[in-house]
């Protein structure tokens, strides 16, 4: 609902785009991004780089989002709505996401200095059946289910701006369109990688202890 009459696009509205710009970029380009280089390029030396690297950015860019959406949400004079009558399922998985997605980066630098064996010959899904802490399990299902929720908080974020923006815009359609072509591209890619897994029979993609990784360790 505009609150600032005639649709002015003012100070709340600019901290909310720039908080959107920032969530999207977190879920919809560095941390998949992240997640397919770790999919398909696990047996390169600069995998762990690079996975590192791009989730690095996904936490400035959630933290920095984040403030902003507090800073934008006070303009208005409405305190935080974390909890309490004003907030909602935005607000709820906002939060979430900060919190577990800091939780999964402490899970993922803990998960790199724990063994992993090189996988076993032959293995069909070398990820799953290769011998390794389970640290490493968590990180990679929580990985999945942090990035769903990543997306969940794009598409209630853009639902959220229709009904709060000042300046009473909706989030044009070809933005809606865009975020589902990601969304679609991004799954797809993911679960294709996995059905490359047994196809290349576990030889060329071994896991962690691949003789040039960055991430060999304690071997
Ligand atoms: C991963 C991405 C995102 C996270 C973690 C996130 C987080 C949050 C949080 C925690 C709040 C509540 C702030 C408070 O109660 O003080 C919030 C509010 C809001 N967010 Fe997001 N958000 C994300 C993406 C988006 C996107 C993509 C959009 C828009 C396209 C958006 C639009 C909004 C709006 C309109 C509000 C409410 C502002 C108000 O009530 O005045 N968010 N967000
Ligand atoms: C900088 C902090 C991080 C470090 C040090 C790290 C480390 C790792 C390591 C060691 C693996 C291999 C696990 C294995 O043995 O199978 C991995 C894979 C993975 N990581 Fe991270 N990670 C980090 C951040 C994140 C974050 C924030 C996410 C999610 C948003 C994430 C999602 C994943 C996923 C989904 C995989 C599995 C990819 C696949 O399908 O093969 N990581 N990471």
């Amino acid at each position: 609902m505009p609150k600032t009459p005639p649709n002015v696009f003012d100070y709340h509205d600019a901290m909310i785009a720039a908080h959107a710009v920032l969530g999207s970029a977190a879920a919809l380009l560095t941390a998949p991004a992240a997640i397919l280089i770790g999919r398909y390029f696990r047996s390169r030396s600069w995998w762990f780089k690079v996975h590192v690297t791009l989730q690095t950015f996904t936490a400035i860019f959630v933290i920095t989002g984040t403030i902003l959406s507090l800073v934008a949400v006070n303009a208005n004079g409405n305190g935080t709505q974390l909890t309490g009558r004003l907030k909602d399922p935005h607000h709820d998985f906002g939060l979430s996401i900060l919190i577990l997605f800091l939780l999964q980066f402490v899970i993922g630098v803990g998960a790199h200095y724990t063994h992993s064996a090189a996988p076993a010959k032959g293995s069909v899904f070398p990820t799953l059946t290769t011998p390794k802490s389970p640290l490493r399990h968590v990180h990679v299902v929580f990985g999945v289910i942090m990035t769903a929720l990543m997306y969940a908080g794009v598409k209630t974020g853009m639902d959220e701006w229709d009904n709060v923006a000042d300046n009473g815009t909706l989030v044009p359609k070809g933005i809606r369109i865009a975020y589902w072509v990601l969304f679609g591209l991004a799954v797809a890619a993911y679960l294709f990688g996995w059905i490359l897994e047994p196809i290349r029979g576990g030889s060329e993609r071994n896991s962690v202890a691949d003789a040039g990784s960055m991430e060999k360790v304690q071997e």
